[in-house]
């Protein structure tokens, strides 16, 4: 009922009335449209025909700000070349990836490079670290990259390696560290520039069950402490449960394995 001596018009039951949800649009940190990859099996060599086999086509993915998506799928099915589009270490055949407001496609090598120190951490299921160096100048090699000075960037490398649980292992060699340390610091690493994603690659493949179980614990300890925004790569379905998000490379697209717990259960 509309009381015409209010200056503003209201409704009986106005008091009455649930406030809307708030929709809040969430921020897209990483984005690939339309996807398609296709290798060459005639080595050097990509396109179609016979040789070629077609990894995915018309993939999308989006990742939000925050989130911890883990991605499963068989061996053979394409996550690990996933996950290179993503980095823009390699190249799609078709489709884009977008990184906020960076358009990944187009990119010169030496600015995926850049692209690659400035915005991602990338752990792979090997190390990589450079047994000779120590921990933390292993941890400092992104920031050395990019030209940051010596002192500053191995004081960053220590509170990595603190952030990582090594506080005291950063003037050992890196050879000398087990491999669930060895982990530990190429985790450090990936976090060091502070990118907008993380990006790892089975980053416990390597390690004993009870190694890999810390490793992942500590993956998601830091996710939540530093607010990263995460995609794992991961054939351990216990892991991969305890993400937001599961999504399963299957026949060429990601599906949400948690609406399709069978074909998660198959991963
Ligand atoms: N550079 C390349 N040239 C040709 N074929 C390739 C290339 N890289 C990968 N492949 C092929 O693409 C397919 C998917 O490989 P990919 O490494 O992405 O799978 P994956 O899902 O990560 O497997 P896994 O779980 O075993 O690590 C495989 O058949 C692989 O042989
Ligand atoms: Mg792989």
């Amino acid at each position: 009922m509309i009381d015409p001596n209010e200056g503003d018009v209201r409704f009986e039951n106005e008091g009455s009335l649930e406030p809307l949800p708030v929709v809040r649009e969430r921020t897209v940190v990483m984005r690939a449209v339309g996807l398609t990859k296709i290798y060459s099996t005639v080595s050097g060599k990509a396109g179609s025909g016979a040789a070629a086999l077609e990894l995915f086509r018309g993939l999308d993915l989006k990742v939000h700000a925050g989130e911890m998506v883990a991605i499963v799928g068989e061996s053979g099915a394409g996550k690990s070349s996933l996950l290179h589009l993503l980095a823009a270490l390699d190249v799609p055949t078709a489709g884009e990836v977008w990184c906020g407001e960076s358009r990944l496609s187009g990119l010169t090598p030496k600015q995926a490079a850049d692209f690659r120190n400035r915005d991602v951490g990338y752990v792979w299921q090997f190390h990589y670290l450079l047994p000779e160096f120590t921990a933390a100048e292993n941890v400092a090699m992104p920031l050395l990259a990019r030209g940051m000075e010596r002192a500053a960037a191995l004081e960053k490398a220590a509170y990595w390696l603190g952030q990582v649980g090594l506080a005291d292992r950063t003037a050992n060699r890196s050879g000398e560290l087990s491999g669930g340390e060895q982990q530990r610091v190429s985790l450090a690493r990936a976090l060091v520039t502070e990118p907008k994603i993380l990006l790892a690659d089975e980053p416990t493949g390597d390690l004993d069950g009870k190694t890999a179980d810390a490793v992942f614990g500590l993956i998601q300890r830091l996710h939540e402490a530093h607010g990263l925004t995460s995609v794992l790569v991961t054939h351990n379905l216990e892991f991969a449960e305890r993400c937001n998000r599961v999504l399963k490379l299957r026949e060429g697209r990601l599906v949400d394995a948690r609406t399709s717990p069978t074909e998660a259960g198959r991963v």
